[in-house]
């Protein structure tokens, strides 16, 4: 039934999706109803992968960090990363950032960066309906770094984490070669990492009022080698577990979340996975912002199942292609396939 609240959106037979541009301070749009019944998940474990132990001159420690690295891998495809290096101040300046280019008064202006490509360096969107209720920015932030340049300090808070960031991306790479049971700089290689495409994510997830949840970004899997996940707020991304269960992924600040990317799948052939996940607004009495950065290959880098993972048992399992296609394949910007592997078999 409709509801009568000039802030809802109105659903029924007759809804069509809406953008809600009526953004101020005194109406956050509140996130409209989805059939979110179903919505359930629970808190389970999640694997926690040290960092600087993966880098340990200790040849023990680092093999003990490499085998729980590997058993987050195959076991989950996904980890919390801790001791990464990147300090607090810099996970504070990224959020205040953030929160400062999305403030309600200035929507009109971000306008200038609504674009559809997903190559495109920089764009905006703001979605506010069933099954989508965010605000975000994406910016290409490798092999060149694009910002706005507005709020002050935003784009030099983006740049700081970005840089420290990409330091994190290659150590991961090299110690995910060496659980594949690859030289280290295999995947590195493989995927062109020097020029590979990282596109960042910026999200701001309104308020939920309703006592049942509301989504923020429906299922999906991403694209590239893996993502990167920091948010402000300790709830709301839910992940479908190798046990076929939805779990909560509660991300502590200044931990920064790992999920295997759709190419690592395809590369390794099936042994590590890349997981489906959502956001699910349920406990959001305040906004929640997050960064997903999604670490690609370059974008002219074929990526197939590689030769070490196939043989007479193991026939290549996906279909290869180039990062670009596999990032036009989703359309723009919107979620409507939960993810974009063609599987062989
Ligand atoms: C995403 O996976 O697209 C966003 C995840 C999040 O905001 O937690
Ligand atoms: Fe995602």
């Amino acid at each position: 039934m409709a509801e009568t609240s000039p802030l809802l959106v109105v659903e029924g037979p007759n809804y069509k999706p809406t953008i809600n541009t009526n953004y101020s301070k005194d109406s956050i749009p509140i996130t409209s109803t989805f059939p979110t019944d179903k919505i359930t998940a629970v808190d389970d474990k999640i694997p926690t992968v040290d960092y600087f132990m993966l880098l340990s001159d200790d040849p023990d420690e680092r093999s003990l960090a490499i085998k729980s690295l590997s058993r987050a891998c195959e076991d989950y495809g996904f980890f919390h990363l801790v001791n990464h290096g990147v300090p607090d101040s810099i996970f504070e300046g990224v959020f205040k950032g953030i929160s400062d280019f999305f403030d309600p008064d200035e929507v009109e202006d971000r306008k200038q960066y609504e674009k559809k490509h997903p190559t495109d360096r920089i764009r905006w969107g703001l979605r506010s309906y069933p099954g989508e209720n965010r605000e975000y920015l994406k910016v290409v932030v490798h092999p060149q770094f694009h910002c706005p340049p507005k709020p002050v300090g935003f784009s030099e808070a983006m740049e700081e984490y970005f840089k420290r960031l990409r330091e994190v991306v290659h150590g991961l790479a090299k110690a995910l070669s060496k659980t594949l049971g690859l030289e280290e700089g295999y995947i590195e290689k493989a995927f062109n990492l020097e020029s590979g495409f990282d596109v960042s994510a910026m999200n701001l997830y309104p308020p939920n009022f309703r006592s049942k949840g509301s989504v923020g970004v429906p299922d999906h899997t991403d694209p590239g080698l893996f993502v990167s996940l920091i948010c402000d707020v300790n709830s709301g991304l839910q992940i479908l577990s190798h046990k076929g269960n939805w779990i909560n992924a509660n991300i502590p600040r200044n931990t920064i979340f790992m999920q295997i990317g759709d190419h690592l799948e395809i590369l390794s052939n099936g042994k590590y996975k890349s997981h489906v996940h959502r956001v699910v607004l349920e406990k959001n009495k305040v906004k929640r912002i997050s960064v997903a950065t999604l670490h690609g290959p370059s974008l002219d880098t074929f990526v197939s199942p590689a030769i070490e993972f196939v043989d007479k048992s193991h026939r290549p399992a996906y279909r290869g292609m180039t990062y670009k296609q596999s990032l036009e394949a989703n359309g723009g910007d919107e979620i409507d396939v939960q993810s974009n592997i063609e599987h062989l078999r």
